[in-house]
């Protein structure tokens, strides 16, 4: 990714070759701050703080935390405690779990003496390995696009509308959702992207729409609501969004208001994709709305607003008082059925567990109890 001709990712080694650098994401769209992260409590405030955020980034900076913490104490009580500490910072996204199991038994079979660089080596892989997954689902995902093209056939753009930030900013590099966005204008299809605004913490506003300007891409911010609307109005061709967890069975985990862009899209006969790398898929579970956890965030978030002033000081304003009742549930379940298809990056398949199996297959053996029984 590009940011004002510097090629960018969203979380890198500092020059010391140990601390890790991120861009503060609750700083954006107003001010681009860079972080440095020198010990595990600064990489779990990091990801709790949100000034990292999206499934996948999340995982690659909790690698990094396990890092952070074997450089100062390589032992086994040491290890445990990255584990659960990073662990409890994050309910939702299954990368978090999944990036820490994967530190967890590549370090439990090495020497303390060498878990510090094993740590740093295998926390490289990681983020190495979510930039080729996310450029490999834009492979796949402008397949889709191309398609719509074709078959409009007017050169027109592709009115795309997402949710929240699935792009490089939730990624190492290129994103899921926005992978395939930013092959397609790359590639010369015209594309228009419908960005909803995502409340409460509207990354969809604040950081979507950024980095599609930085890109050059064309968009248009919504509010949360008008994306049934403009569904209605023929004015979406496809939608696209992100996943934080996706259950065997292909029921989509996302932000908080994916579900209702996927009931409209559904009335509407409005193509309903969501792109997401192997490591958001929660193999252990069956039934997404009964089995994944939901993470309640705090009614601050609902309460208040921040940005800039004309003078360009970052202030906080109430839109509702400290009194009024609030609940902020962070997440909701788009239902398999709902969902036309799972944009990976082994290819597109439909949201299904023959469909996911079908990619793969190595998991075929996997089912649980839960899984079986909700079959039977
Ligand atoms: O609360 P956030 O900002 O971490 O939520 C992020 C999302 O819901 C994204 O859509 C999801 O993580 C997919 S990221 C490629």
């Amino acid at each position: 990714m590009i940011v004002e001709g510097v090629a960018r990712r969203s979380i890198w080694l500092g020059r010391d070759g140990r601390s890790v650098e991120i861009i503060d994401q609750t700083r954006l769209p107003h001010e681009f701050v860079v972080r440095t992260l020198v010990d595990l409590d600064q990489a779990a405030e990091a990801i709790s703080a949100m000034w990292v955020r999206g499934a996948p980034l999340i995982g690659v900076t909790a690698a990094y935390g396990v890092a952070l913490q074997m450089n100062a104490d390589a032992s086994d009580a040491s290890l445990a405690h990255a584990v659960d500490t990073l662990a409890a910072t994050r309910p939702t996204a299954v990368n978090l779990r999944w990036a820490l199991e994967e530190m967890k038994s590549t370090l439990a079979g090495v020497a303390s003496t060498d878990r510090s660089s094993a740590a740093y080596r295998h926390a490289g892989k990681l983020a190495e390995d979510d930039v080729e997954t996310c450029r490999k689902i834009g492979e796949h995902g402008v397949t889709l696009i191309e398609a719509i093209a074709e078959r409009r056939g007017d050169g027109g753009p592709i009115q795309i509308l997402t949710h929240c930030n699935a792009g490089w900013l939730a990624t190492v590099d290129w994103g899921t959702a926005l992978s395939a966005i930013y092959r397609a204008h790359d590639s010369g299809i015209p594309v228009h992207v419908w960005v909803d605004e995502t409340r409460p913490r509207n990354q969809g506003a604040s950081l979507t729409a950024w980095e599609l300007g930085q890109h050059g891409v064309p968009h248009t911010v919504i509010a949360d609501n008008a994306g049934g609307h403009l569904m209605q109005h023929g004015r979406v061709d496809l939608c696209i969004t992100g996943s934080d967890r996706t259950t065997a069975t292909g029921d989509v985990c996302n932000k908080i208001g994916t579900y209702l862009k996927a009931l409209a899209a559904h009335d509407n006969g409005v193509p309903f994709y969501a792109a997401l790398p192997h490591s958001t898929i929660d193999w252990d579970l069956s039934d997404g709305v009964a089995q994944i956890p939901i993470e309640e965030r705090d009614g601050a978030e609902l309460r208040r607003f921040s940005g800039p002033t004309r003078e360009g000081h970052i202030v906080e304003i109430s839109v509702l008082p400290d009194s009024t009742p609030v609940a902020n549930p962070a997440f909701d379940v788009t239902p398999a059925r709902l969902v036309t298809g799972l944009i990976t990056e082994r290819g597109v398949c439909e949201a299904s567990r023959q469909g996911l199996l079908g990619l793969y297959p190595e998991r075929g053996g996997e089912t649980t109890q839960s899984c079986e029984s909700s079959e039977a």
